[in-house]
């Protein structure tokens, strides 16, 4: 091609660029757009943070119940590989925040990445970024799988969700038919203390059920005894559990039963703990004698009749409970009496 032919083509590509150029030329500026309107964290819009320093300020609070946390089963426990449909309602934090939102027993599908309950399982924590999110993620009434009744323990049903029973397969009915249990982990699992202190869900053969006063009148129920001021971080706060070792020996931390017992507690728990581990190890020896149990306190599977698949549940179910006796003296030892009378005569 020749140089004048190159010059004049360029000529008219040019000429095309300007022409597109001049068509998208900005016009004049339009009218100031209104103020934007203020952040739920921030109190007048212009400062982001100032939701955010409400909790994340100085005074160490976050930290101190960190500590406390971190010392309690709930973070040391490392069961929370427990992660299928069955298993995370309960042991995972996500599997958990599922479950209250849709209401059902199981989770859609197993969860990943699973995290050990946590600040966020029990707090709204950073939902609206403003200390309204300590609210606890659930206060309502629980109905509980294994009888269908409902408790109520105020702040305690957070609790109540995870802590109760899980439904025996088999499950023994009072009057009917025999059982076969195959699995030596057959029960009501390891967390039945809702049901225990709302008084529901043992094997209730014969008569005289009754509750101890500490399933109306406590009224935050869990929380009450076990959210009590923070011993250190050994027990109580955020650490959650009971006791701890004072020279040696446990020793229950009593900071949240004071206000009902001022004084005489010490007679009172070993009085109720001597008298329900007492009734346990009648109940056991009739269990080893019926073959339902080995000395060492397994199951031995197998088929049994519906009492003594009974007697073993409550048996496991009080063992598990914990708090030998202290949630729910009265029903306890009601189970216990006539779980025994009831093996005794067979
Ligand atoms: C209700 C009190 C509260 C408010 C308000 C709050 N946070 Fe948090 N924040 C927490 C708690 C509790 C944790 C978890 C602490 C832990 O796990 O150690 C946390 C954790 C964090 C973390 C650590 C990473 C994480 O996600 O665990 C960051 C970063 C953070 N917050 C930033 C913010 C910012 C930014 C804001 C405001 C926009 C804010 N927070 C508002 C309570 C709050
Ligand atoms: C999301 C379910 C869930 C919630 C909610 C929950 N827990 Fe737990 N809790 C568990 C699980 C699971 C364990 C055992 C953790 C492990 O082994 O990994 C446990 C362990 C414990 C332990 C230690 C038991 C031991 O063997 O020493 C105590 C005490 C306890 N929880 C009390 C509470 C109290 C009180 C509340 C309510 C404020 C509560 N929990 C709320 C699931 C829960
Ligand atoms: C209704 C809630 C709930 C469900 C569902 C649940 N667990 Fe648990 N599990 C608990 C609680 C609460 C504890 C802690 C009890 C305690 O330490 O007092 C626990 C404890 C355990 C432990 C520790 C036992 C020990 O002796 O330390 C294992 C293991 C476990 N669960 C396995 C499972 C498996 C596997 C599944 C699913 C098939 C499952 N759990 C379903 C609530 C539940
Ligand atoms: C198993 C459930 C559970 C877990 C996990 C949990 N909390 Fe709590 N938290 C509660 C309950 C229940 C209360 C109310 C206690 C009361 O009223 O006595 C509470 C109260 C608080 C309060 C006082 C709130 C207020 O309104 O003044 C703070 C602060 C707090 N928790 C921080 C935390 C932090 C930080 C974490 C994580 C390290 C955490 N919590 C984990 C159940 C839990
Ligand atoms: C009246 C006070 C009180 C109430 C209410 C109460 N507990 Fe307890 N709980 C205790 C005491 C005391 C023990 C410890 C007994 C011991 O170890 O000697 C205990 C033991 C336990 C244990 C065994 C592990 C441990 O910390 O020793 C768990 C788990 C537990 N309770 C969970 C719960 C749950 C969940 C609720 C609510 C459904 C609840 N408790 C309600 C006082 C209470
Ligand atoms: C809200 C009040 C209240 C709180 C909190 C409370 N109790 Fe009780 N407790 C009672 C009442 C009421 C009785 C029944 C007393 C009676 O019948 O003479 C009782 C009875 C008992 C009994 C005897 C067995 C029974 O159930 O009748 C024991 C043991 C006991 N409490 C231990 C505790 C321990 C340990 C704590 C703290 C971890 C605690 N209580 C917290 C009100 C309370």
């Amino acid at each position: 091609m020749k140089r004048k032919t190159i010059t004049y083509l360029m000529f008219i590509l040019l000429l095309a660029v300007g022409l597109v150029t001049s068509c998208t030329k900005v016009g004049p500026a339009g009218p100031a757009g209104k103020d934007g309107t203020n952040g739920t964290n921030g109190t007048d819009g212009t400062d982001g943070t100032a939701g955010c320093i409400k909790c994340h300020d100085n005074s160490q609070i976050i930290l101190a119940k960190s500590l406390q946390w971190e010392a309690s089963v709930h973070a040391t426990g490392g069961n929370f590989e427990r992660n299928t449909k069955d298993c995370a309602p309960c042991h995972t934090s996500q599997g958990f925040l599922e479950r209250i939102k849709s209401g059902a027993d199981t989770t859609l599908a197993t969860i990943e990445n699973p995290a050990s309950q946590n600040c966020y399982t029990c707090h709204d924590i950073h939902q609206t970024y403003t200390p309204a999110d300590w609210a606890i993620t659930t206060k309502s009434p629980v109905q509980l799988w294994i009888s269908g009744v409902t408790v109520d323990f105020g702040k305690g049903n957070l609790c109540a969700n995870c802590h109760q029973p899980r439904i025996p397969t088999p499950q023994p009915v009072v009057g009917g038919d025999s059982v076969t249990i195959t699995s030596p982990y057959w029960g009501a699992h390891h967390g039945p203390q809702a049901g225990i202190l709302g008084g529901t869900g043992g094997y209730e053969i014969g008569t005289g059920y009754a509750n101890s006063l500490h399933t109306t009148v406590v009224t935050n129920g869990c929380v009450t005894c076990h959210m009590a001021e923070a011993f250190g971080t050994q027990a109580d706060g955020h650490q959650m559990g009971m006791t701890y070792l004072y020279h040696g020996h446990e020793k229950i931390n009593t900071a949240g039963c004071v206000t009902c017992h001022p004084a005489g507690l010490d007679v009172l728990i070993s009085a109720t703990q001597t008298q329900v581990l007492d009734l346990l190890a009648q109940l056991k020896t009739l269990l080893v004698s019926h073959g339902a149990m080995s000395e060492s306190g397994r199951i031995i599977t197998g088929k049994m009749s519906a009492d003594v698949a009974g007697a073993l549940l409550n048996y496991n179910m009080i063992e598990a409970d914990g708090s030998e006796g202290i949630h729910n003296a009265k029903y306890v030892t009601t189970l216990l009496k006539n779980s025994i009378q009831a093996l005794s005569t067979k």
